[in-house]
């Protein structure tokens, strides 16, 4: 007799999750890849044949849903509180102390869980009746942003719990983004020449800030949870140690971070830090120290929380991760703007798993202040960042070698020997000279970017040889690049030492960067200006410009006036706008960019002349929101007629007050102007909106 359906997707379903578990909570796969996707899709097979046997905890509905328009807001069941910190060993002792006398202990130990700190960002999940019901950010600590979707495409966390309470119950932890997918994503942003992230917690933030479930589930975000919230609900009582809790966790299928380690003494909490400040670097995700937590939850209760942390809990931060080396130089990079900046050169040096060479500097002011001279032995500190910065020059020399002279900018651009300047009120040194080979670099990386021309494949290297070739002079002379003569270009290889690494011919991938150029022309508008890289125009405004202009002719013409005219766009932008279609060069690209056959057009819809329902109205933004960014705010209020403005007059008829407003919430106070909070400000929007 063949299985029923319902049977083979139930085994499909617990083999399917059992090996999730192996593969993304304990790093142990029992099979390969290919026979885990075979799995998968005879699980599609079967939920295809059978739509009404579909649940929405099946693995196949990890990403099940569309982009969504924006977060809810939700509010946590208890505060999402924050940890007080220890620096050392002392101070790991005397939050010990706290606690036995707080705890009435005297001279008893106490026994403690020691945690690895997860990088990460911090993370609530309810399940009831043990699926997955929602997941939220910490947000302000009082409400989040309600992030399901998102939170659902994380293989580490289970869409049904294995055995856990029926009742509903809150599971806190920490999404985190693993140090190797944290590299391949800035790998990939690198070669599409754009912006890389700082640091994979703020990758992960900003994941899981995404609008795109199916973006979100590309990532690879890993999870750990560290508490159980069950308020009112028998689980809460049934354990009496936070250590039997994380064992309960694990065993319904969670992810608990396996290095966690019960002490029964405060000599051991030191013994554990003191051991994971040298091994975090085995280790694949970010740890920024180790959290100490009181085991007992009954002297929990008795400890009980200040307004901001847990009296029964504190995070041994780990010491900065620091070298010393020799400046060897002090060099300059010039950016796309002609801003020039200065970095360091160092001895290579180990640091944290990687081998050193260059320091950030950020400005001459920088290198002035912090008298950084080359020769120098210096100090080097490595974050959470990915460049390393110079901390400070150790003085005098350890053998005595005499300084060399301070460091000067070069009144030249090492690239193009032009005179470089400074506006009296900018810290920031500029080539003007607007064909500077660097800045035509770095220039043409932007155009092609994902935010602006989005022409997958022109990365650095490729713009490097192009440039190099003579092959390129301009954005227009990329779209007379022929397939022949991309295919012929030959790349680097990323990693020479590797035995694979011999440069090769472009080939196939230069016809798909000819394709993904003729494509380009077809670009919004929008794109195009943010692409031109005009200073102070910035992706927003540039759609501003070209969904009110319509065609770069008109905003090529429009006196200073007009482009100020419209509500986003203020003087320091139209100036510059102005100051670059004044430019007879910049001119002559444009018309050659025309002719080339890239769209001028805006393909956006015409705002509209019917006055919305918030019309005459006057807002201004003041602290953070927790339901939305600025911008969204900004852009709602816009889509409904209303007008958004700086400052607070008595003309302004809403201040909408987030999180930690400042002055303007006092001035509208002083002036009588009536304040919305968040809640308020969204009912006001969805009124509008119905
Ligand atoms: S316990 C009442 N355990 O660190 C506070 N937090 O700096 C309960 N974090 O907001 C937090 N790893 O997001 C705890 N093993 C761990 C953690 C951890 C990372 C984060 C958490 C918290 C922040 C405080």
């Amino acid at each position: 007799m063949p299985t029923p359906p319902e049977q083979r997707l139930k085994e499909l379903r617990e083999t399917i999750r059992r090996h999730e578990e192996r593969y993304y909570i304990h790093n142990d796969p029992e099979i390969s890849d290919e026979e885990f996707d075979r799995l998968l899709h005879e699980l599609e097979q079967v939920e295809a044949d059978h739509p009404d046997l579909v649940t929405a905890d099946s693995p196949t509905q990890r990403v099940a849903g569309h982009p969504v328009e924006g977060f809810e807001t939700v509010e946590h069941v208890t505060p999402m509180l924050s940890l007080d910190n220890a620096y050392n060993e002392g101070e790991l002792r005397a939050f010990d102390e706290r606690v036995r006398k707080a705890g009435g202990l005297g001279e008893a130990p106490v026994a403690y869980v020691a945690e690895l700190k997860i990088d990460g960002l911090s993370i609530a999940l309810t399940y009831e009746e043990g699926r997955l019901l929602r997941g939220a950010t910490r947000g302000n600590g009082t409400r989040g942003d309600e992030v399901t979707a998102n939170v659902r495409t994380i293989r580490a966390i289970p869409l049904a719990l294995r055995g856990g309470p029926a009742a509903r119950i809150e599971v806190r932890g920490e999404v985190y983004l693993p140090r190797a997918s944290f590299e391949r994503i800035n790998r990939e942003l690198e070669d599409a020449g754009e912006a890389l992230f700082a640091n994979p917690r703020n990758t992960a933030a900003g994941t899981m800030r995404n609008l795109d479930p199916a973006l979100v589930s590309k990532r690879n975000l890993g999870a750990f949870v560290y508490q159980l919230v069950a308020q009112g609900v028998a689980e809460a009582g049934h354990y009496r140690s936070h250590s039997e809790t994380l064992t309960a966790l694990a065993s319904w299928g969670l992810p608990v971070e396996p290095h966690w380690k019960r002490c029964e003494t405060i000599d051991a909490i030191v013994a554990f830090c003191e051991e994971w400040s040298e091994r975090r670097q085995t280790l694949d995700f970010g740890t920024d120290g180790v959290v100490i937590k009181v085991d007992d939850l009954a002297l929990r209760e008795t400890l009980g929380a200040t307004a901001k942390f847990p009296r029964w809990a504190t995070a041994f931060k780990f010491p900065a991760q620091q070298a010393t080396t020799t400046l060897e130089a002090i060099e300059v990079n010039v950016g796309r703007t002609g801003a020039v900046t200065p970095y360091a050169v160092l001895e290579p040096v180990k640091l944290a798993g990687s081998t050193i060479s260059m320091a950030t500097l950020h400005n001459a002011e920088d290198v002035a202040r912090k008298d950084l001279r080359p020769g120098d032995r210096v100090l080097i500190e490595k974050g959470g960042d990915v460049i390393p910065k110079v901390v400070k020059a150790i003085l005098p020399h350890p053998d005595g070698t005499p300084r060399g002279d301070p460091w000067r900018m070069p009144a030249e651009c090492p690239e193009c020997g032009s005179t470089l300047h400074r506006d009296e009120e900018e810290v920031v040194w500029r080539c003007d000279n607007p064909s500077c080979p660097a800045r035509l670099r770095r220039s043409l990386e932007h155009f092609a970017s994902r935010s602006a021309m989005n022409i997958e494949g022109l990365g650095a290297s490729l713009v490097d040889q192009l440039i190099e070739r003579g092959l390129v002079h301009d954005f227009a002379d990329l779209y007379h690049l022929t397939a022949t003569q991309l295919e012929a270009l030959v790349v680097a290889p990323r990693e020479p030492r590797s035995e694979r690494a011999v440069p090769r011919k472009l080939g196939k991938v230069g016809r798909n960067v000819a394709d993904e150029i003729e494509r380009s022309k077809a670009n919004d508008l929008s794109r195009l200006i943010y692409a031109l890289g005009i200073r102070h125009v910035g992706e927003k405004a540039a759609a501003t410009l070209a969904r009110h202009f319509r065609t770069m002719e008109r905003v090529m013409a429009e006196p200073p006036d007009a482009l100020q005219s419209v509500a986003e766009i203020g003087p320091v932008v139209a100036r510059s706008v102005r100051a670059f279609a004044d430019e007879p060069r910049n001119q002559e690209l444009v018309k050659r960019l025309k002719a080339a056959g890239v769209n001028m057009e805006s393909q956006a819809p015409e705002p509209s002349d019917q006055p919305g329902p918030l019309a005459g109205k006057t807002f201004v933004l003041t602290g953070a929101l927790a339901s939305m960014s600025r911008d969204e705010a900004q852009a709602a209020l816009e889509r409904l007629g209303a007008k958004v403005s700086g400052s607070v007059s008595k003309k302004t008829s809403y201040v909408v007050a987030g999180n930690e407003a400042g002055s303007k919430l006092e001035r509208a106070r002083q002036l009588g102007v009536e304040t919305l909070d968040e809640g308020a400000f969204v009912a006001l929007i969805m009124k509008a909106q119905s």
